[in-house]
């Protein structure tokens, strides 16, 4: 196992807010083994104590990391957000601070796919609104309006992560598939590709969405795409909020234009247990509704521990920042034989020259370099030939050169 210019033993590793164990055993495997865990998200007191003493920070989605946070932390070199997204972090700090931050954004991917195969099913059945009569004691054993999904056609926008694994649970279970997406995207299975959104809508018996939140999805299911829509049709969204015109939709199910639907996310989603939430959808038959839960489960926690400690890993045993949200992305080889030499740097001119030197005046030669820049920070990765015994000596000069954020090596 290549050793660091600090050892693994020596690498303190904080994790907050009861990150899955597989986390702490993936890193622990890894010969990681100063690790502490935190139960909840840490008060700033404790942030403040944390971010002194912690070479790698594990965060979920409760701890806020801001530049004035990040700008206290000494020796971290990178954390990772146990979690899906990254706005709660202050990523440009942090790269300016030479600090890659790492998420799992596809981790929950099939958790996704399932709750919407599951609602289909549902919504087909008219299952929502049987079970809340049934509840009240009411016995509505009817076929009318009850549907298998075999041989229905299932329209999915966006064929990305979600969209392309929901197609192919769907064909399994026997439907028909159609996709839009605004990219070219290799279709899965016996999936077809529609040229336009109306083209989807007016052919699908369930329409379900999965593209981003962006100024041209904003809005994108409005009343003039739902009147495209065949009569009895099924809208699902589990995307973003801001994807349907919610007042719409709510108008076209109250008059059966719509025979059901299922919303996992709302334009305003209540920011704790503590608030209500309120939606116009509300009471409103064959109607599905889930507290933004898609990706909500026990799998889906643990791929994101195993996920992000493994990124974690890679950057502090390799160097490659593959996977960072906030850092010029280099994949780098495991290299035998060298000393690897990792030297963040703002992008000013002159540092490429300057490092070179560095090895240059010692004779050394360079196996390889990777160089990676952005308009603020550059990466820059040389490896030696040989395991040097001078590491520490040539980390001080290339921590001199002016515009260096931080460096690193391996050997
Ligand atoms: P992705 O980035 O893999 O796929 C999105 C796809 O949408 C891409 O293929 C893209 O080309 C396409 N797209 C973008 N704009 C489009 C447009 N205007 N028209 C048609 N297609 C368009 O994303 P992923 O992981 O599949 O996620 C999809 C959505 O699901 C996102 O909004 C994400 O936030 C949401 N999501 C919701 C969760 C939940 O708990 N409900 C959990 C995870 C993701």
């Amino acid at each position: 196992m290549r050793r660091l210019s600090v050892s693994r033993d020596r690498i303190r590793i904080v994790l907050t807010e009861s990150i899955h164990p597989r986390a702490v055993q993936a890193l622990r495997d890894a010969g990681y083994v100063n690790i502490e865990t935190l139960a909840g998200a840490p008060n700033e007191d404790t942030l403040r104590r944390l971010l002194a003493e912690a070479h790698i920070l594990g965060i979920r989605s409760q701890t806020k990391l801001s530049a004035q946070a990040i700008a206290a932390a000494r020796r971290l070199f990178c954390i990772g957000c146990f979690c899906i997204g990254t706005n709660h972090v202050d990523a440009d700090a942090a790269k300016r601070k030479g600090i890659p931050v790492f998420n799992a954004p596809y981790a929950n991917t099939r958790s996704v796919a399932e709750l919407v195969v599951g609602e289909i099913v549902m919504l087909m059945r008219r299952v929502p609104e049987k079970s809340a009569l049934a509840h009240q004691g009411i016995w509505r054993k009817t076929a009318t309006g009850a549907h298998e999904v075999r041989g229905r056609t299932l329209g999915i926008v966006g064929y990305g992560h979600i969209g392309s694994q929901l197609s192919v649970l769907a064909e399994a279970i026997g439907m028909r598939v159609r996709y839009f997406d605004i990219i070219d995207k290799l279709a899965l299975g016996n999936a077809t590709p529609v040229r336009s959104l109306g083209e989807l809508l007016a052919h699908a018996d369930v329409v379900s969405l999965h593209v981003p939140d962006t100024t041209a999805t904003r809005g994108m299911i409005g009343a003039a795409e739902i009147a495209q829509m065949r009569a009895g049709a099924i809208l699902i969204n589990a995307a973003r909020g801001s994807v349907v015109d919610i007042d719409a939709l709510a108008a076209a199910l109250s008059d059966g234009r719509i025979a059901g639907a299922a919303v996992d996310v709302f334009p305003r989603e209540p920011g704790s247990g503590d608030e209500r939430l309120t939606t116009p959808l509300q009471g409103l038959p064959n109607v599905i509704l889930t507290p933004h839960v898609g990706g909500s489960t026990e799998e889906a926690q643990a791929n994101i521990g195993v996920e992000v400690a493994d990124k974690l890993v890679t950057y502090s045993d390799n160097g490659s920042t593959a996977g960072a949200v906030n850092f010029v992305e280099v994949a780098l080889p495991v290299q035998q034989g060298v000393t690897r030499f990792l030297h963040i740097h703002r992008n000013v001119p002159g540092v490429l020259t300057r490092v070179n030197q560095v090895f240059s005046q010692r004779e050394l030669n360079i196996a390889a370099q990777y160089l990676r820049t952005d308009s603020e920070v550059g990466y820059m990765v040389s490896d030696i030939d040989g395991r040097l015994e001078e590491g520490r000596g040539i980390r001080r000069e290339l921590e001199a050169i002016e515009g260096t954020i931080r460096s690193r090596f391996l050997y």
